[in-house]
């Protein structure tokens, strides 16, 4: 996100500034030997679509108007077009321009050091994480009663792009700007002030909540133990369903493997006609029936029911003639 919408932008002349973004590209990806990252290319050419709205696109995109973020709006009814889409709208070709040259300088470089897959994850989360942070930090605002970034409008791709230029500075050393020697980690924040000095129209609110989502990338990245251990345990509770049924089938095949089964037992075979085809004496029973009418064996399939059907009457070590019995019965009913 860059700009607000406080005084309106509006193009005469719409489509000037792609020859000089074309130039650019060019200089970038032309050359002999050029990395050429496709990720970059690929959302400057998403923006650039979007914006320009060539042909029977322009009917398919949503408006403008539609999917400016806007605190008020996707905190009132949930709208998450507004929270995704407004990075991908620009308010107008110079906001377009600009943030467009922005990304393909930082994205360039980013893209060619990490590579095009951990780019792409990266782009996404910080896409989440800037306009969580625009969220949070208008919402924090109004509560402290000041209510304009709350109800502002605003869109563009800058949130993002000044996430990567935090972490792309992570990786520099001390940075020179205007002559003097500052630490790369606070190259971002100055950038955001002389933004801010040179062009109040910008959302300081969303720049703001770009440079905390690329340090929180970087701080999610270099995993300090509690997160790591946060995740793990998440990725934890995650796996419980999963090793219990793993657990339950486990306990089945090892039940079985106290008789003369082979250890792998094969699947019953449903014989059709609502019978099922006993693994271990090739009887054919009926689906009714969760063990063999003659061998006792269980149906694999229901073991667990079955077992589950012992315990709740209490009564684990019944025998097989007992089990067969009660089967009898059933059917006498
Ligand atoms: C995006 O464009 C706006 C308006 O032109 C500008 O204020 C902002 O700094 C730009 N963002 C970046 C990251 O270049």
């Amino acid at each position: 996100m860059g700009v607000s919408m406080s005084r309106g932008w509006r193009d005469d002349c719409p489509g000037q500034t792609l020859p000089l973004l074309a130039l650019l590209m060019l200089l970038k990806y032309g050359p002999a030997g050029a990395t050429r990252p496709p990720v970059t290319a690929a959302l400057i050419a998403a923006n650039a679509l979007v914006y320009f709205r060539p042909g029977a696109l322009d009917a398919h995109l949503p408006r403008l108007r539609r999917v400016m973020f806007n605190p008020h709006l996707i905190i009132k009814f949930g709208d998450l077009r507004r929270f995704f889409l407004s990075s991908f709208y620009h308010l107008s070709e110079a906001h377009f321009f600009m943030n467009m040259t922005s990304l393909l300088w930082t994205g360039v470089e980013l893209e060619t050091s990490m590579g095009s897959s951990e780019f792409a994850s990266m782009v996404v989360s910080l896409l989440g994480l800037s306009q969580g942070f625009t969220l949070l930090l208008s919402k924090g605002l109004l509560l402290l009663s000041n209510d304009v970034p709350y109800y502002e409008y605003s869109a563009g791709f800058s949130g993002v792009v000044l996430g990567m230029k935090v972490v792309l500075n992570a990786q520099a050393g001390d940075v020179v700007r205007f002559g003097v020697a500052i630490p790369a980690k606070y190259v971002a924040w100055l950038e955001l002030l002389l933004v801010h000095v040179f062009n109040p129209e910008a959302c300081f609110i969303a720049n703001v909540g770009g440079i905390l989502a690329g340090l929180t990338y970087l701080w999610l990245k270099q995993g300090p133990e509690p997160l790591a251990l946060m995740f793990s345990g998440v990725a934890d509770i995650v796996s419980q369903p999963m090793r219990f049924a793993r657990r339950l089938v486990g306990s089945t095949d090892h039940r079985r493997g106290r008789s003369v089964r082979p250890h792998v037992a094969p699947v019953p075979r449903e014989t059709g006609h609502g019978m099922w085809r006993c693994t271990t004496c090739s009887n054919d029973n009926s689906r009714c029936v969760d063990v063999c009418g003659m061998c006792s064996s269980p149906h694999p399939d229901h073991a667990f029911s079955r077992r589950q059907h012992l315990r709740d009457g209490g009564n684990s070590g019944l025998s097989d003639e007992e089990i067969r019995r009660r089967r009898l019965q059933r059917f006498d009913r």
